[in-house]
């Protein structure tokens, strides 16, 4: 976990401060390095990372055959940062024969051999990990720490299963029929379609990406629009560690996102669709894919309950809430999106926790001591301003920010603390994507297990509790695919990562990564006898 830790190095300096101030400060906000961003673009140490206008596909950089091309925007100052092919139905197509003409070879490469090649991707990334990082925070807005802690995070996937390459086991079953042996191999699905989101640029990318290749598969990632910068990159350095020709193709596009999407969930050569985004969109997908039964895994929307009891550790709870819920601005699908605080510890965790946001610098994530960047786009930020106002309507009392920052750009929202929340509100039903925590008060175990699960989707939950039956009991009891208790941080490659409900299914990551991209063949073979021959 150490690489995470780093990457909320930023948020875990804040002291906590013990007084509470009531009336709603402003956040400290950086103006001298949007002065010198407005002047400045970011320098790459190695210039060849910055792929403009081309796509990676067959082993080459190719750009769209109707040379059309889409901005890509810097949403700290919203310059734009460079164009982007605009893929279509054809190039689509172009790319999964590549890959499927590519899946021919590679999956018959011993797993030491397919190790051996995610092993030196991962030390490219390593190497030019400050270049990474640099493209993330351009094209992101995370601040630079944070940035970096997504690039270890990113490569620690292809370190995973690099190692994970050469044990890929099957079972020897004992038969019912006395003259049969049975046994099973585990084989690659085949060419899988990746659909990745821009919150992680890096990180799923090769979350996806490095179990496929491990497994023997061969992909087409469909890189965000909004980031497709990093991605690019990455097949950059998969060219340089030697992935053949196929097996990685990294394609863009924008506009045309919902017709590629249709591309690679109806086309027949896919045999595997791993999405991470929405639930609304992840919906869509599976009904695409159900014409040609692909193999699917779907990471989607959350609405994570967060608990503190009222025997946790305060201190603890509050430095668990600020990592979950601010992370990336609040911009993780297992970002906290309801903080419920029992009644008697409310008011000194509110204080406690108030007191760390206001501590929060907010600007470009260029600057040195940024600790929370912009929003992703100006829908984000209209987003999360509804729900303030929804609480705030609806008796919620704004206790830290609650405003939009046009004095620091478009895209950025002032760190929020609302009080007094009630499950009438927005907040409570809606994942939020944004810096507003909202603090709901509960007064016993069982009301609040039930509220945490009210929601239709389930994929992170937290809560905070030093009695040990108590942490068995409820972590039973929560509707998610994943429970951390006494902790706001849970993503680690060596863990699996997915949901329950309508958060979808699968896993990433972990032992249980890699099965996601195989199918288990079984084989029979009669006729044996039990005696030997005389
Ligand atoms: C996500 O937001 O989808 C991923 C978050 C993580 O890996 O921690």
């Amino acid at each position: 976990m150490a690489y995470l830790q780093k990457t909320l190095l930023s948020t875990s300096r804040i002291a906590i401060r013990s007084h509470f101030q009531r009336r709603t400060l402003p956040i400290i906000v950086s103006h001298r390095f949007q002065r010198l961003a407005s002047t400045m673009a970011p320098q790459l140490k190695d210039a060849s990372l910055f792929k403009k206008d081309v796509c990676y596909v067959n082993g080459e950089w190719v750009k769209a055959a109707s040379g059309k091309t889409f901005e890509v925007h810097d949403p700290a100052t919203g310059k734009l940062i460079g164009t982007c092919p605009e893929f279509d139905v054809k190039d689509t197509e172009n790319a999964i024969a590549a890959a499927e003409s590519a899946f021919e070879d590679f999956r018959k490469k011993t797993g030491r051999q397919r190790s051996k090649l995610l092993r030196k991707w991962y030390d490219l990334m390593v190497e030019n990990a400050e270049d990474l990082a640099t493209l993330i925070t351009w094209e992101n807005g995370k601040p630079l720490a944070d940035a970096k802690g997504e690039v270890t995070y990113a490569a620690n996937f292809f370190e995973w299963f690099s190692e994970e390459a050469p044990r890929i086991y099957g079972d020897t079953i004992p038969s019912s029929t006395p003259e049969n042996r049975v046994w099973t191999v585990k084989e690659p699905v085949g060419v899988c379609g990746l659909i990745t989101p821009w919150n992680f640029p890096a990180a799923m990318v090769t979350r996806k990406i490095g179990p496929a290749l491990a497994a023997g598969c061969t992909v087409v990632c469909k890189s965000p629009g909004e980031t497709p910068f990093t991605s690019l990159a990455i097949a950059e350095l998969a060219h340089r560690a030697g992935i053949p020709k196929g097996v990685v193709n990294i394609i863009t596009t924008m506009e045309n996102t919902p017709r590629i999407g249709e591309v690679m969930t109806t086309h027949p050569t896919i045999r595997k669709i791993s999405f991470t985004g929405s639930t609304p969109v992840g919906k869509l997908l599976m009904k695409q894919c159900a014409a040609t039964i692909k193999k699917l895994s779907l990471e989607l929307g959350g609405n994570a309950p967060f608990i503190v009891f009222d025997d946790a550790d305060v201190d603890l709870a509050v430095a668990g809430a600020i990592t979950s819920k601010f992370r990336s601005s609040g911009q993780t699908c297992v970002c906290a999106n309801r903080i419920f605080v029992q009644r008697a510890i409310y008011d000194e965790f509110a204080e406690k926790f108030a007191a760390k946001v206001r501590e929060f610098k907010v600007g470009n994530g260029f600057e040195q001591g940024t600790t929370h960047g912009p929003l992703i786009h100006d829908r984000a930020v209209n987003k999360v301003e509804q729900h303030v106002r929804d609480a705030e309507k609806k008796g919620a009392k704004v206790v830290v920010g609650g405003q939009k920052m046009p004095d620091t750009g478009a895209n950025f929202f002032q760190p929020t603390v609302l009080t007094g929340m009630t499950t009438d509100m927005d907040m409570a039903s809606e994942e939020t994507f944004g810096p507003v925590a909202g603090l709901f008060p509960f007064d016993t175990e069982a009301e609040v297990v039930k509220i945490a699960n009210s929601t239709p989707v389930g994929l992170a939950g937290y809560f905070f509790t030093r009695d040990l039956s108590r942490a068995y009991r409820v972590a039973e009891h929560l509707e998610v695919g994943m429970v951390g208790v006494n902790t706001g941080l849970i993503s680690d490659p060596a863990s699996p990562f997915g949901g329950v409900k309508e958060s979808g299914f699968g896993r990433e990551g972990s032992l249980y990564g890699i099965g996601e991209y195989q199918v288990t063949k079984m084989v029979t073979y009669g006729g044996i006898g039990q005696h030997l021959q005389k």
